[in-house]
């Protein structure tokens, strides 16, 4: 088990799209052990690969553990899918990869989701609340999506503004060079 470097906006590789798991090997189920451990170390509710810099279409999360004594319940997606949604909800996301931020993101209020296991056993879960915004908030990293993609400009700006700053005074560099311009999905008002 090792803990994992966890990237952090704006580094491009939260931008690419992760390409599909095509084999379930020893090394993927390592991966995903090791992205649970970094997930409860941080602590965050869910982690996908591209945060931790490889761009396969890999998922670990857990909405039950609130905090280090709570029973865990860690659940791993391989080529996770949402295949229907329903309703509307408003949420306050943060996120591992955006620091020191959170805003109301408007999301599906129910969704189907389907994918495997790392064995390449179906799962179907119907989810709804927090669970259901945490599969579309990790299923939009593996499309290289932020939440900040999906609120509004100047409260994004706000924010990308006050990381110039702390990071100019950490006095690491900001590369934004071809990074994706910010999606406007139809949900945003
Ligand atoms: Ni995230």
């Amino acid at each position: 088990m090792a803990l994992l470097e966890v990237l952090q906006f704006p580094d491009l590789r939260l931008r690419r799209r992760s390409e599909p798991v095509e084999k379930l090997s020893d090394e993927l189920r390592q991966l995903a052990a090791d992205m649970l451990e970094t997930m409860y170390e941080e602590p965050g509710i869910g982690l996908a690969a591209p945060q931790v810099g490889i761009p396969l279409r890999l998922v670990v999360l857990d909405t039950e553990w609130t905090d280090e004594e709570a029973e865990r319940s860690p659940l791993v997606l391989v080529n996770p899918e949402i295949t229907a949604r329903e309703g509307k909800l408003v949420w306050t996301e943060g996120c591992l990869s955006v620091p020191d931020f959170s805003a109301d993101v408007v999301r599906s209020e129910r969704v189907v989701l389907r994918a495997t296991d790392l064995d390449g056993n179906e799962i179907i879960e119907e989810a709804s609340g927090l669970r259901a915004v945490c599969f579309q908030h990790e299923l939009d990293h593996l499309d290289g999506l932020l939440y900040i993609d999906r609120i509004s400009r100047l409260k994004r700006e706000l924010y990308v503004q006050k990381r110039k700053k702390a990071l100019r005074e950490d006095g690491a560099s900001w590369s934004t060079a071809g990074e994706r311009p910010p999606v406007r999905p139809a949900t945003q008002f």
